[in-house]
């Protein structure tokens, strides 16, 4: 689940926390103290940036008085976003994000207390989640579907339990024991709810991370004097760990904890077992006026303040100004939004046959119905073989077969390929959001035990456009300036050189580009998202495909827009 949404003030907001909960002897005093706040979540400062793309022009309204521009200076952007400091960081920093049994000290505890657990401690927030018919759905039928083969039984591991949902349908599912984990007090109302349901003779609720608890498999009679402290005795990880696209709130990491030590390697399940991350653009131009008129209004504002402070009160705040117009610009421009978008919202549908082009290795089971989507895939995660590595962010184009083959990789690349006489709609930005599957194990090991099978026509949690609200909705990427195809592209360079051989029918347009994802250096829980994109007039040598051949000819080609987005 995936904690909301925007406050401008959040940082300072954090900082007031931080401070009160210094001063708190335990963290869970916090839900108490009545200050916590979902909007803590948002508390990611402003830094320091570096721009990756040299030959990338920027998405903003940098350029100066003097006519120079702010784009690509390092100390002039917002954003912080050293990729390849992260990267070489982020293991050795311990990449987990939660807490005690890591060596964490106290401060970086009730930090992560301070954004993260607090707002789950409480009734409502987990209502939100239980409301949420689609998801609710899918768990229960993926669990009740799968009852007789995977759970009856079985002995089931929940991490992160909340209000206990997930280990009741697992005990209801015939699972001999339920060992349900939570971090917060929502542990108190768990043990409650399960009792009242009958089931608290098979699930036991433990309060603590999953990361630094010990579960009883001893006391329980999992492991015998003889097992030599092997504690992979689970079954069955349910969890419902996802946050916006995928991977925010990084609790995936807790989850991999969770199976590296207790799940059976061999036939164990992961519920879910298998998840994706799509792209796609979007037209909603209503969305990305609005922020723009926003962000001018906001400018508008600062500059009669600064008239009315400087005649009625004498002081010119001016050397502010660049300051402040960066932040307005962070906020309205290089922020995602969350969205309930609908197919209406796609620039390409199946209907005006224009599909996706590149060329996504063949891994997943729906690769070629992708292939007639307006939309691609960024990124796969198998849950029983993906590793902490994985779950840090969207960096690259896996190239790796053997990762491919393990269905773990990143796909950054995009190529949608457009016909410019049927897509005349500006293009406002992109939109992403995620599927997770509940799915037999497709790793080897997997497969060659044995390990139970899940029904063929397996369950998907689809957070996308077409599926309807969920509370996850879909993040959405505006733009400064709309893409207008045929304008944009008149303005290119090239054009004068077109072959003869140019037909309406054989001119597509391309839209290009890479995705990243990568984690906040102040918060491991938070993701920004870099984007750069073009466009590129292709004339393909063959008119009714629209995959590349070597005999295609780029006959114009925008510049490189690129943009970094914090998701809050
Ligand atoms: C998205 S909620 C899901 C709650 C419940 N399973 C459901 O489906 O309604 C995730 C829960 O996991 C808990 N959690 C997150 N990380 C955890 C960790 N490392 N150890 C224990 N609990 C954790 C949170 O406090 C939160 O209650």
């Amino acid at each position: 689940m995936k904690i909301n949404h925007s406050s401008m003030f959040s940082s300072l907001w954090f900082l007031v926390l931080v401070f009160l909960s210094l001063a708190a002897t335990t963290p869970s005093s916090f839900p108490l103290m009545g200050i916590a706040s979902p909007s803590l979540l948002l508390s990611v400062s402003a830094a320091s940036a570096k721009s990756g793309a040299t030959t990338a022009t920027c998405d903003d309204s940098s350029t100066e008085d003097d006519g120079s521009s702010s784009c690509g200076n390092p100390d002039a952007d917002a954003i912080e976003l050293d990729a390849d400091v992260d990267v070489i960081t982020l293991v050795e920093d311990d990449s987990i994000p939660s807490l005690n049994g890591y060596g964490k000290d106290e401060q970086t505890k009730t930090k992560d207390f301070a954004e993260y657990f607090s707002a789950y401690a409480e009734l409502h927030h987990q209502k939100d989640m239980l409301t949420d018919t689609h998801r609710m759905d899918s768990y229960y039928r993926a669990i009740m579907d799968n009852a007789g083969t995977c759970f009856k039984n079985k002995v089931v591991l929940d991490v992160g339990t909340g209000s206990g949902i997930l280990a009741i349908w697992a005990a209801k599912a015939g699972a001999k024991k339920v060992y349900a984990i939570e971090y917060t007090d929502m542990a108190n109302n768990a043990r409650q709810l399960i009792k009242d349901n009958g089931v608290d003779h098979i699930v036991t609720v433990i309060q603590g991370t999953v990361e630094s608890i010990t579960l009883p498999l001893m006391e329980d009679g999992f492991l015998s004097a003889d097992s030599d402290g092997d504690e992979h005795v689970v079954d069955v990880i349910v969890s419902e760990w996802m946050g916006y696209m995928l991977l925010r709130e990084s609790m995936l990491d807790s989850v991999l904890v969770a199976r590296d030590r207790y799940l059976k390697p061999e036939t164990g399940l992961m519920f879910p077992s298998h998840a994706t991350i799509y792209l796609a653009p979007i037209k909603d131009e209503q969305s990305r006026l609005d922020n723009v008129r926003d962000y001018d209004d906001a400018v508008q504002d600062w500059y009669a303040f600064l008239e009315a402070t400087s005649n009625n009160y004498k002081v010119n705040y001016e050397t502010l100004s660049d300051n402040f117009i960066q932040e307005q610009k962070d906020f309205y421009l290089h922020t995602s939004q969350w969205k309930e978008l609908s197919d209406q919202n796609f620039v390409l549908s199946t209907s005006n046959s224009d599909v996706f082009d590149a060329d996504v290795p063949e891994v997943s089971d729906n690769t070629n119905a992708q292939q007639q989507q307006p939309y691609t895939v960024i990124k796969e995660l198998d849950l029983s073989t993906c590793t902490l590595e994985d779950t840090r962010g969207i960096f690259g184009r896996t190239t790796d077969p053997e990762q491919i083959h393990k269905g773990n990789y990143d796909w950054n690349e995009f190529d949608f390929v457009i016909d410019p006489l049927k897509v005349t709609s500006a293009i406002s930005g992109f939109a992403s959001w995620f599927t997770t599957d509940f799915k037999s194990r497709t790793d080897d090991m997997g497969i060659q035990n044995k390990a139970p099978q899940l029904k063929d026509n397996y369950v998907t949690l689809d957070t996308g456009p077409s599926q309807g609200y969920t509370h996850w909705g879909q993040q959405a990427f505006y733009f400064k300036d709309a893409i207008r195809i045929n304008t944009d592209l008149k303005q290119a360079s090239g054009g004068k050189n077109s072959p003869k051989g140019r037909t309406k029918d054989s001119v597509r347009v391309h839209l290009k580009g890479k995705i990243e994802l990568m984690r906040t250096k102040e918060n491991k829980r938070l993701y920004n998202v870099r984007i750069e994109h073009h466009l590129e007039e292709i004339i393909h040598s063959n008119p009714t495909s629209t995959t590349s051949s070597d005999n295609d000819i780029i006959t114009r080609q925008t510049d490189v827009i690129e943009a970094v987005y914090k998701m809050i």
